[in-house]
């Protein structure tokens, strides 16, 4: 065993306050299993996170990551992470707006959701159902995989569409970009943007429809998806539409959308959600997932991804997965 200490990215502190440190232990603990004695401890005055592994842990994913430093004795040695990235993270962090997600808590709940996934290794084809203008959608696209998005807000769309056409184009990426419109029945019902980029060896795909994310299945035909990651609504300042308006709990639409989303997944494929647990208890959320036909991840450090956003958003993230 090979003791190391992690130190954590200083906006992990910003985006979590003080529970950035348990936040990372829980990620590590699920995206390396083999890692033991994870622990925050201070060292001359500046946290890390310690940890042991048999060989070089793989960190290159993890949301908080820094820097890695073996330790020996008193001595701290710098050991070089792999980053699997295919593309830079200003991809994701250009864009500024009211309702982004967090940028590391998106990265932090794909990463976890992808470690739930029970399928061979390999790219991954990834649905956000409620995708805004499309955080999950691009840190996917980054870590090497399709994605695909469901938005009710047509100019969440729009913006999307215009930011990555002239990201790509200045980034001298190959690329295509086309935003058309979704017929039925000789209707108009809608418009998609589809975006073909080669960042690596592989095309890789991200497609975001205009629409009802609880229709998302009637929305993308019989495609199948390996993972769902929502951050869905908190039922504070972006309320969940019903038709009837604003309503203050998330509850309905995703008792509503979940068996959706459930049939959209393939066996072995996760779903995870980032939810507020002051609009909706996890246990509500936990009974509506299991009523859709998944198993929840209720155990170990799937429980320690909670934290405090601000008075009104207490953050949680559910996993489950659809059974083989
Ligand atoms: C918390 S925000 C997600 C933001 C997104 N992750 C981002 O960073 O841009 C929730 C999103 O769900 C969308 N939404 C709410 N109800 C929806 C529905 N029924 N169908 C599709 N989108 C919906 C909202 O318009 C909003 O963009």
């Amino acid at each position: 065993m090979t003791s190391y200490l992690l130190l954590l990215a200083p906006s992990a502190n910003r985006v979590y306050a003080e529970q950035a440190p348990a936040l990372a232990a829980a990620e590590l603990r699920l995206l390396c299993p083999e890692v033991t004695a994870v622990a925050p401890v201070q060292v001359a005055g500046v946290d890390y996170l310690a940890l042991e592994a048999p060989e070089q842990p793989a960190l290159g994913t993890m949301s908080s990551r820094f820097a890695l430093f073996r330790r020996e004795g008193d001595l701290l040695a710098p050991v070089p992470v792999h980053v699997p990235d295919v593309l830079d993270d200003d991809l994701v962090s250009i864009p500024k707006y009211p309702g982004k997600t967090n940028e590391q808590l998106t990265r932090l709940l794909l990463n976890v959701t992808l470690a739930a996934v029970d399928r061979a290794p390999g790219p991954r084809r990834v649905l956000d159902p409620m995708c805004g203008r499309g955080t999950t959608l691009t840190t996917a696209l980054t870590l090497g995989h399709d994605a695909t998005g469901v938005e009710q807000d047509e100019k969440a769309l729009d913006a999307t569409a215009a930011f990555l056409k002239t990201y790509l184009r200045r980034k001298r990426l190959k690329h295509r970009a086309d935003v058309t419109p979704v017929r039925r029945d000789g209707r108009k019902v809608g418009r998609r943007l589809d975006v073909e980029v080669t960042p690596a060896e592989r095309t890789q795909t991200l497609s975001i429809l205009s629409g009802d994310g609880r229709r998302s299945a009637e929305l993308l035909g019989k495609r199948k998806f390996d993972a769902v990651v929502t951050d869905a609504p908190y039922g504070v300042v972006h309320g969940g539409h019903t038709g009837e308006g604003r309503e203050r709990s998330p509850e309905a639409l995703l008792r509503e959308a979940l068996p959706v989303w459930a049939g959209q997944l393939v066996g072995g494929g996760a779903l995870g959600i980032a939810f507020n647990t002051l609009t909706l208890p996890r246990a509500t959320l936990a009974a509506i997932t299991r009523d859709a036909g998944l198993d929840v991840r209720d155990d170990g450090p799937w429980l320690d991804l909670a934290h405090r956003v601000d008075a009104s958003i207490h953050r949680d993230v559910l996993v489950a997965t659809r059974p083989t």
